[in-house]
């Protein structure tokens, strides 16, 4: 075998082992990773959140929750919650930022979040834009 077809196979072997789990995240799972943090939050958050049901938070126009617009065979996927200034009550230590890692924008600025930041924010790797101003933290 030559160097480059045991190259080729590494390679092969590389992506089936670890590409699935660097691939983006399904809209279902996301969709459970969102309401099992809105169920994490208080009676008036989840209210405020109440259009937040489903499994497709793309094509069921979630509050607060942006899309990328869908390409040729690739569905469209969350990259921005934005909820601000609504009086948000609750923690992050529900949040599943592994599920959320296709995230490009956060913005739970002017609200009533406490606790602390988890560092497992770390792997939402595709953040580019984080707020979590003007809350308990
Ligand atoms: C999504 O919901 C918002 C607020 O409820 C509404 O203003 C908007 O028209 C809806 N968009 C679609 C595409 O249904
Ligand atoms: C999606 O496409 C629409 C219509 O072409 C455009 O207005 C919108 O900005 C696009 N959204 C994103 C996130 O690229
Ligand atoms: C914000 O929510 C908390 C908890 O539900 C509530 O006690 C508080 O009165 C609310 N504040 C405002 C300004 O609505
Ligand atoms: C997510 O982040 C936590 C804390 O940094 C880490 O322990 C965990 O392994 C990460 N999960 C994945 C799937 O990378």
């Amino acid at each position: 075998m030559s160097g480059s077809v045991v190259a080729v196979l590494l390679f092969s072997c590389y992506n089936l082992l670890y590409a699935p789990s660097l691939a983006t995240a399904t809209q279902t799972v996301v969709a459970s990773a969102l309401l099992k943090w809105k169920t994490s939050l208080d009676k008036q958050s989840q209210s405020v959140l109440s259009s937040w049901v489903g499994s497709n938070p793309c094509h069921n126009n979630w509050t607060g929750v942006s899309c990328n617009n869908a390409t040729a065979g690739v569905e469209s996927v969350v990259t921005s919650i934005k909820i601000q200034n609504v009086n948000l009550t609750g923690t992050l230590g529900d949040l599943d930022t592994w599920s959320l890692r296709n995230l490009e924008t956060f913005d739970l600025s002017n609200n009533a979040l406490y606790g602390s930041i988890p560092s497992s924010i770390g792997n939402m790797s595709n953040l580019r834009y984080l707020s979590s101003n003007a809350n308990n933290f």
